[in-house]
């Protein structure tokens, strides 16, 4: 079986980018990672790629007069290392670019902290903890113009009715985002997600 071309957007520290390597190298994700791309000079997660001999690319908002002009040089860039799924791992800025979302239309697929449509944003496990529900989790799903909105793929609840921060709540649900992130990853040399509406189904390669 062909192992999936993964190209890695990240802002920050890059835990989630870090555990799918840990399961691309333990043979548990049958993908490859073929790029990290961010806009953060100081992200940790370009320590992660340099020790795993990742090529890094570094794509400044600051270097584009629009979003649009900034998320055409990442399509080139994804392009340019034959980037077969794009996997948003706390990249922190929305897509925009036209091209970008066309050209690699549920190809792009983010992770967020929450059940969706349950809580989307930035602030998803504060606001969980604060709203008080005993159910959380997360949510897999294809980015499009929306925010937090796209076919959903993949979710697990996550039993948050223990946890006395929001931290807790985070930490909590972060544990199992590193696992299913993973297996979501592995699912795409497997077969495809056929989006119809709001639903992807998956359907499983002959
Ligand atoms: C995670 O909580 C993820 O759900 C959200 O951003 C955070 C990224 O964390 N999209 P990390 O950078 O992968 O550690």
């Amino acid at each position: 079986m062909a192992r999936v071309k993964v190209a890695v957007l990240a802002s920050g520290r890059g835990s989630n980018f870090k555990a799918i390597l840990n399961e691309i190298q333990a043979g548990r994700c049958n993908a490859e990672m073929v790029v990290l791309i961010t806009n953060k000079p100081e992200a940790p997660a370009i320590g992660i790629a340099k020790e795993n001999n990742i090529p890094v690319e570094l794509i400044e908002k600051k270097n584009f007069s629009s979003r649009e002009e900034m998320d055409d040089k990442i399509k080139e860039t994804l392009d340019k290392y034959g980037t077969e799924l794009v996997v948003l791992a706390g990249y922190m800025l929305l897509i925009k670019g036209k091209n970008l979302l066309e050209a690699y239309k549920n190809k792009i697929i983010n992770i967020h902290p929450a059940l969706l449509p349950a809580f989307p944003g930035a602030t998803a496990q504060k606001d969980a903890f604060e709203y008080g529900v005993k159910l959380s989790g997360l949510t897999v799903h294809f980015v499009d113009e929306s925010l937090d909105a796209g076919p959903i793929i993949y979710q697990e609840a996550v039993d948050i009715s223990d946890c006395k921060t929001e931290d807790e709540v985070a930490a909590k649900i972060l544990k199992v985002e590193h696992i299913a992130y993973a297996k979501v990853v592995d699912s795409f040399s497997r077969g495809k997600y056929v989006v119809e509406g709001r639903r992807a189904n998956f359907v499983e390669n002959k």
